[in-house]
């Protein structure tokens, strides 16, 4: 996949944000943008009129049932995708794991405070414990969530998330298409920011220390 350019940190105003957010959610729909956007990394929003992510009620290995109300507290740095993807979700969780890890380094105890989530968009084949498998080889605290394709559904409308079956010609078997923008939530359940898939590690570490430290 290639590489973006450009601006990685824009800060925009709430109702700049929901129109480009909009703009992108139409072009996912429409297949024209996938894995390739190229327009802006990560922004951060404010205002409560803002509806983009926010509750999930999902399984976690062990039959654990996890919502977005169990990390008082916390951020949470959200990724939708699936086990079986060949190269955009591990390159994005590579990343959420190294900006978090460079986020360590500098400041602890800030890092303690952003959760790292990998939600599943393939509930038939990513079960629970192979979700949580699967996230052990990108980052120690990250959890993987799975649940049933409805409840599956339901969280990627809250974020609007653009996911479909691509089955793959000749073959019993299929991928997943789906947008793939990270997702950055407040302990309050407000989206702060959003990532652009490709985003630098480095400057995904130090939006991060400026999101969770503002919050305090
Ligand atoms: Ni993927």
């Amino acid at each position: 996949m290639r590489r973006p350019s450009g601006p990685v940190f824009i800060a925009l105003g709430a109702g700049l944000l929901a129109v480009a957010v909009s703009a992108l959610i139409a072009l996912y729909s429409m297949g024209g943008m996938r894995h390739d956007p190229q327009t802006f990394a990560s922004i951060a929003p404010t205002g409560p009129q803002f509806q983009v992510g926010g509750s999930f009620d999902l399984v976690r290995a062990g039959g654990e049932r996890v919502t977005e109300g169990d990390f008082p507290g916390q951020h949470l740095l959200i990724f939708f995708g699936f086990t079986h993807c060949p190269d955009v979700c591990p390159t994005e969780l590579m990343i959420m794991a190294s900006a978090l890890d460079t986020l360590a380094e500098s400041d602890p105890a800030l890092a303690e405070k952003v959760q790292p989530i990998f939600i599943t968009i393939d509930p038939e084949r990513d079960t629970p414990e192979l979700m949580a498998e699967y996230v052990a080889n990108f980052h120690p605290r990250m959890i993987g969530l799975s649940g049933s394709v409805d409840a599956v559904a339901k969280a990627a409308r809250e974020f609007r998330v653009y996911y479909a079956k691509a089955p793959i010609e000749g073959a019993d078997d299929y991928l997943m298409d789906h947008s793939s923008f990270v997702y950055l939530m407040n302990p309050d359940g407000d989206l702060a920011a959003l990532f652009r898939p490709n985003s630098d590690p480095a400057d995904a570490a130090r939006a991060l220390q400026a999101i969770v430290g503002r919050h305090g």
